[in-house]
């Protein structure tokens, strides 16, 4: 099938219609949705209406699927059985609305910090796919910036200032950076950081793209003030409004974002109020080759 897809901001992000993601897909469709990842980064899909094994099923179509800090969180309770379902909601296993003060409310808090998925790990998320099933009363917002266009727009000699710099990132830092105070040193042990070079070369469309966000602490070839200034500093030209596309969601949309080349972070939402999305990822094995040598 050749897929119906409207490019919906100016630089990146496509409206894909007449398909349903409950349904297998032949190769070349995949094919397709590959392809108009590569080009436009993020894709949205209205009106659908997934169980969590189905959003498995899509998702392993683009890859092999990523865990995430399921290593790490053994004990944690998980809302739902399978292992591959992050559930991006403030509502616990009981039904309940989590606490301020519980790991899982930072985690979500956190989830407003721009971030790439999984950047912290070697085997980090490559697609996310992410599905709303409960949005607030008052609605709720997600936002991606455009890495891609945001490395281009940098001028000459900013571009050549990065060269060879590499970022390390680190999988506790924003929830720390948030206040939470919860991990113990076996926690941070068990997730070692992890350095990637600040612009990569996104393999699916060979442009260039910066690889920053809040799981980054510090540039290894800096001193250790001047990096986080740097690391700042690009990411408030990433996230300059004409690089950003702003997701208002409704009930049934997925999304899908290519974290090689997108930033994204949620908006403040009224947390007392029941807000439930479920996330499958897929990881990278290309950038955990290549980085592991
Ligand atoms: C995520 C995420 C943001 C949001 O699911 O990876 O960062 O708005 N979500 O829930
Ligand atoms: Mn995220």
């Amino acid at each position: 099938m050749t897929l119906d897809i409207r490019q919906i901001h100016p630089l990146f992000v496509g409206e894909v219609h007449g398909i349903d993601l409950r349904l297998a897909l032949d190769a070349a469709t995949v094919g397709e949705i590959i392809a108009a990842l590569d080009r436009h980064a993020v894709l949205v899909f209205r009106g659908q209406d997934l169980e969590p094994r189905q959003q498995i099923a899509f998702a392993q179509n683009l890859g092999p699927l990523y865990l995430g800090l399921r290593k790490i969180h053994q004990k944690k309770v998980h809302r739902y059985d399978e292992e591959a379902v992050s559930d991006i909601s403030n509502v616990n296993e009981d039904g309940s609305i989590a606490e301020r003060d519980s790991l899982k409310m930072y985690t979500m808090l956190a989830n407003q910090l721009w971030h790439s998925d999984g950047s912290f790990q070697r085997d980090a998320a490559r697609y996310s796919t992410l599905h709303c099933v409960v949005n607030p009363p008052g609605g709720s917002v997600t936002e991606f910036a455009d890495e891609r266009a945001a490395y281009d727009a940098l001028p000459d000699d900013f571009k050549k200032r990065l060269e060879g710099l590499r970022a390390e990132h680190f999988g506790l830092h924003s929830r720390i950076a948030l206040g939470y105070d919860g991990y113990s040193e076996e926690d941070r042990r068990k997730l070692p950081p992890v350095d990637w070079p600040v612009v990569r070369v996104h393999s699916g469309s060979g442009r260039k793209t910066l690889y920053i966000g809040a799981h980054t602490t510090r540039i290894l070839e800096m001193h250790l003030a001047e990096g986080k200034l740097l690391l700042a500093e690009l990411l408030e030209h990433t996230t300059q409004r004409e690089f950003v596309y702003r997701h208002d969601w409704r009930v049934g949309d997925l999304l899908i974002w290519d974290n090689r080349s997108t930033l994204h972070r949620g908006l403040r939402y009224e947390l007392s109020e029941r807000r439930e999305l479920r996330r499958v990822s897929t990881y990278d094995p290309e950038f955990a080759v290549s980085q592991a040598a």
